[in-house]
């Protein structure tokens, strides 16, 4: 049985579809001191051997439902719980910045590890987030689902990272696609809202170009590089991410930038989510 968080309902639907598994009621309350209540009482009315918890802990809201589900499905008598982060927040905190800080990652990941018998996760920003998990997590690489939502006519394309750490994810996407040819930019971070991107070598002019990262946040890094193409004379240009995270003004940054349109996929659900991760995840459960 899958059982959705209220973040994912799209990709829990779609999983269920994928797996033809039923899709369980969540109920939900707020006490008046402010604190949360998510359930799931199909589970409890069915002798469930799998619970399916799918949430991207895109909050911090998101993140005690996960644990609340988990605890609610185990008390209902499943026998395994599986937990699927589409998306797992703070994930990028995977080191502690200066003395005194935490690993973010880690403390989410401890847990999340109380009340599952197995964590799937998809394209986190590092693999390596996965062994702060106490049961067997796995990364899931669904970013050849990218893409689906480009335009059959891309113009003699290059598939860009906006770093050296992305390339594989534009290898991906690229021979997704069918064609073309993949290089990088060279990324600094000033500040958690700006970076600086060093041009990469490849011709652009006239060329379509897909830019494609792991996760939009601020924006700030698409944004860059797309600007540097602009001043390349690059044909139309598509950002594609796994994660559309897109905080704050990150649309109007891409849309001033010139992107012609931006895909994501429902790990995080988005107006931009344009294709599912839901058959990724289905082929490892
Ligand atoms: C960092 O290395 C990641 O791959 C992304 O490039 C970054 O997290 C995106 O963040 P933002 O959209 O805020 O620049």
């Amino acid at each position: 049985m899958i059982v959705s968080g209220s973040s994912s309902q799209a990709v829990a639907a779609a999983l269920a579809r994928e797996l033809e598994e039923p899709l369980a009621a969540v109920e939900y309350d707020r006490f008046p001191d402010g604190e949360l209540l998510a359930a799931a009482p199909d589970v409890a009315d069915r002798d469930v051997e799998r619970a399916i918890v799918v949430a991207s802990t895109t909050s911090s809201d998101a993140h005690l439902e996960v644990l609340q589900l988990q605890d609610a499905v185990r008390e209902a008598g499943a026998d395994e719980v599986v937990t699927v982060l589409p998306y797992m927040g703070y994930g990028r905190q995977d080191k502690a910045f200066e003395a005194g800080h935490p690993i973010s990652a880690r403390a989410v990941a401890r847990a999340v590890s109380t009340g599952t018998d197995r964590v799937l996760t998809v394209n986190p920003h590092e693999e390596s987030i996965c062994d702060f998990f106490e049961p067997s997590a796995t990364a899931i690489d669904a970013a050849d689902r990218l893409a689906n939502p480009l335009p059959a006519d891309l113009e003699d394309p290059v598939f860009l990272s906006p770093d050296a750490g992305a390339v594989e994810l534009a290898e991906t996407v690229r021979d997704a696609y069918g064609a073309g040819a993949t290089d990088y930019f060279e990324k600094t971070r000033l500040s958690g809202t700006e970076v600086e991107i060093s041009p990469s070598d490849v011709a652009v002019a006239d060329r379509d170009v897909v830019v494609t990262d792991d996760i939009i946040a601020t924006g700030s890094t698409m944004s860059e590089a797309v600007g540097v193409l602009g001043e390349r004379g690059v044909g139309r240009v598509f950002v594609t991410c796994v994660h559309p995270l897109l905080a704050r003004d990150a649309v109007t940054k891409l849309s001033r930038a010139g992107v012609e349109a931006i895909y994501g996929t429902d790990t995080i659900e988005r107006q931009y989510s344009a294709v599912s991760v839901a058959p990724s995840i289905a082929d490892e459960l």
